[in-house]
């Protein structure tokens, strides 16, 4: 903040993850370089506050939460609190974590669709649907399957087709039939409610040019906006898992309606915390705050037409910016599960430090909305040769001779104030390029100044002079030098670095840096012990990490697809499987086995070993069942049933010699198959 201007009010949100998945890798690109943003501007001295929530609306969750056998409500609470854990750890410091289904967005959803319907921008008409009349409700086209009408692949979804890449509407799909209860889906009529977006075309056409949006994305948005802009179905048919609209029983808020009215929702929840907080100051239509949403390319119409247009129409202020940043890709390829690279960020987490992927992030994010490549030999190369090699160094190689030779006090002195000039000197170039979000330039800049540091250092090599007779005082000098050019980067880290920062305060004996706190020097002054504060990535940390999330879904396969599926009420909803013939299902040579012994797995998850009797030999078998079996010896002694024909299949931990049969949909729902007592292990089963 340069000294003439006031403190700038600045709202920043990152968008909402859905509750009824985990926090991954890709995720975390946006969240951590929103957080870094929030944090600069704080260490500026600006009020900033970010808020966030989890998106916890649609059919999706409320499916998902059916097959799992609990309420909605249950699903996403269990979420939140993942959620809310891994942000945690990975040093993303919300000043709010709400959910969309609060009080206070319901409030909000419903005072912007009142108001947008008494200004006139609410419109209603039937719509003709594909309704699955077993599950009795209306089916989005990925609740839809059938062969595509182009190729004639099987299996398709209802509008597009993996195979050939056509699209096409649900209704011209052949043999259609819901992916939720295996149903063949009628037509049905229904009304819907529409937001007349094309009664803002031209607040549209101006807004998406005012500084609002990267170029890229403001060419984008102008084609859509050239071809016409087209009313916006906001309703949805019972069942759905949302808000019910004022006045239509039956009917409920697209979770796309209510989605980012949880911006507001999450920030007005603040309010009632901080009472410093006014929610008008920060949203009415004559607001001077800044508003800010970072979000990922793929959601950029939702943020950038949909959701301006519904604060104008219902007099609230509009986002002040969108920044949008690319997608994640690992190793130069989309995430994979097979390969690995398809990492959830508690997998992560348990393997590394948070700081090294927010560095590595930073490094490569711009302003730009280019893909992001998180090269896993870059990733080690780079934290351990920039992190690790130039800044902590610079304080590892001057805190033992202060320690040593001055009982830890740095003496008044500055030997280079050329260098101490050009540390300061490159602080508003710095501040620049993180208020521009272009963090890979911030951190080139820094560590062109951390090279400057050790360069320094290198050249006056304290450890050969402190040996030399007389030159201890050089030495102290020298070495208090480097702990202020220490101190500097990491002010200029800080966004990035949160918890290097805090140790290295600990270290430094000072109370929390502020970014001014570059403008000063630490003379005479006293140190406390110098403990490591990073240490380098042991590449082999990053094959573990790889290797585990290759486990999470050798456990997930293992899990969701037990080789039979016996029904209970819940589970006939599953779908049946394409008809086979007799000989077909002959060919599988099912076997009685005794369960001998059942053990954990060092390293997995999810997986027992078992050891089976199968009459005539022992099988070894891994088995994606922990989570039903905490107390593994409980199966011991079991007779099951067994596939023992079964390909082998090398895993991590070993051979998988064939598969024991379970139903149930996972979690805790796990059932071992077992036949009557007295059936004989190695016995066939008919
Ligand atoms: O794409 C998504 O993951 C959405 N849950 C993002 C919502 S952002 C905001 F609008 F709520
Ligand atoms: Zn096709």
């Amino acid at each position: 903040m340069s000294s003439h201007s006031k403190p700038r009010q600045i709202l920043v949100t990152s968008a909402l993850p859905y509750a009824n998945g985990s926090i991954h890798l890709g995720h975390m690109l946006e969240y951590i370089q929103t957080d870094i943003w929030v944090r600069f501007q704080k260490l500026r001295g600006n009020q900033c506050i970010y808020v966030c929530a989890d998106d916890a609306h649609g059919s999706a969750i409320m499916l998902r939460a059916e097959k799992e056998g609990i309420t909605s409500e249950q699903l996403i609470d269990n979420v939140k609190a993942e959620h809310t854990a891994d942000f945690a750890d990975f040093l993303v410091n919300f000043d709010n974590y709400h959910s969309t289904h609060s009080a206070e967005n319901k409030y909000f959803s419903e005072l912007i669709y009142e108001r947008l319907k008494a200004a006139g921008h609410i419109s209603t008409r039937s719509v003709t649907q594909y309704f699955d009349p077993e599950k009795e409700m209306f089916l989005a086209d990925r609740f839809i399957k059938g062969t595509c009408p182009k190729c004639a692949a099987e299996d398709q979804y209802g509008d597009n087709c993996e195979k050939c890449g056509a699209t096409y509407e649900p209704t011209e799909l052949k043999d259609p039939r819901s992916a939720i209860s295996g149903a063949t889906p009628i037509l049905k009529d229904s009304k819907h409610f529409f937001f007349r977006l094309q009664d803002f075309t031209d607040m549209l056409k101006e807004w998406t040019r005012s500084g609002a949006l990267q170029d890229a994305v403001a060419n984008k948005i102008a084609e859509w906006l050239n071809s016409g802009l087209q009313e916006w179905d906001i309703s949805r048919d019972a069942p759905y898992f949302g808000f019910e609209i004022p006045g239509e029983p039956g009917k409920y808020f697209y979770v796309w309606l209510d989605a980012p009215i949880g911006y507001m929702a999450s920030f007005k929840n603040l309010c009632e915390r901080r009472p410093e907080l006014s929610f008008d100051a920060f949203w009415s239509s004559d607001s001077e705050a800044e508003l800010y949403h970072f979000i990922g390319k793929d959601i950029v119409n939702f943020h950038a037409l949909f959701w301006p247009a519904m604060l104008e129409g219902a007099n609230f202020r509009k986002p002040t910016g969108i920044n949008v940043h690319g997608y994640l890709t690992v190793n130069g390829q989309k995430m994979s599960k097979s390969r690995g690279t398809f990492i959830k960020a508690r997998t992560y987490l348990d393997h590394l430090s948070p700081e090294y992927l927010r560095y590595y992030y930073a490094a490569k994010l711009s302003r730009g909305v280019e893909d992001l490549d998180l090269s896993l030999d870059d990733f080690v190369q780079k934290v351990n040769s920039d992190l690790v090699g130039k800044v902590v160094n610079i304080a590892s190689r001057c805190a033992g001779f202060i320690h040593k030779g001055n009982a830890g006090v740095m003496v008044a002195a500055n030997p280079a104030p050329e260098l101490t000039d050009a540390f300061i000197a490159a602080a508003p170039s710095i501040a620049d390029a993180y208020e521009k979000r272009d963090f890979s330039r911030a951190m080139r800049e820094i560590m062109g100044l951390a090279d400057k540091a050790n360069a320094y250092i290198a050249d006056k090599a304290p450890w050969a002079l402190n040996k030399v007779e007389g030159k201890q005082a050089e030495v102290q000098e020298i070495c208090a030098l480097g702990i202020n050019l220490f101190r500097q980067l990491v002010i200029f880290l800080k966004p990035v670095l949160p918890k290097l920062a805090a140790d290295a305060e600990a270290f430094l004996n000072v109370p929390a840096l502020t970014w001014n706190s570059h403008n000063t020097l630490l003379a005479d002054h006293q140190l406390n012990a110098f403990t490591p504060l990073l240490t380098r990535i042991e590449p082999a940390k990053i094959q573990a990490m790889v290797d585990a999330s290759k486990e999470d879904l050798e456990a997930a396969a293992t899990e969701t697809a037990p080789a039979a599926v016996v029904g209970n009420g819940e589970l006939t909803k599953e779908p049946i499987a394409a008809e086979i013939d007799f000989n077909t299902f002959a060919a599988v040579d099912l076997r009685v086995a005794l369960i001998e012994k059942a053990e954990f797995v060092e390293g997995a998850d999810k997986l027992l070993r078992l050891t089976l009797d199968i009459g005539d030999a022992k099988r070894n078998v891994f088995s994606g069942i922990k989570s039903a079996y905490p107390d593994p010896s409980k199966l011991e002694g079991k007779l099951t049933l067994y596939v023992a024909n079964l390909a082998a299949r090398k895993m991590k931990f070993g051979l998988s010699e064939g598969m024991v049969l379970a139903a149930g949909p996972g979690g805790d729902e796990i059932y071992l198959l077992s036949p009557d007592a007295g059936a004989k292990p190695g016995q066939r089963v008919k």
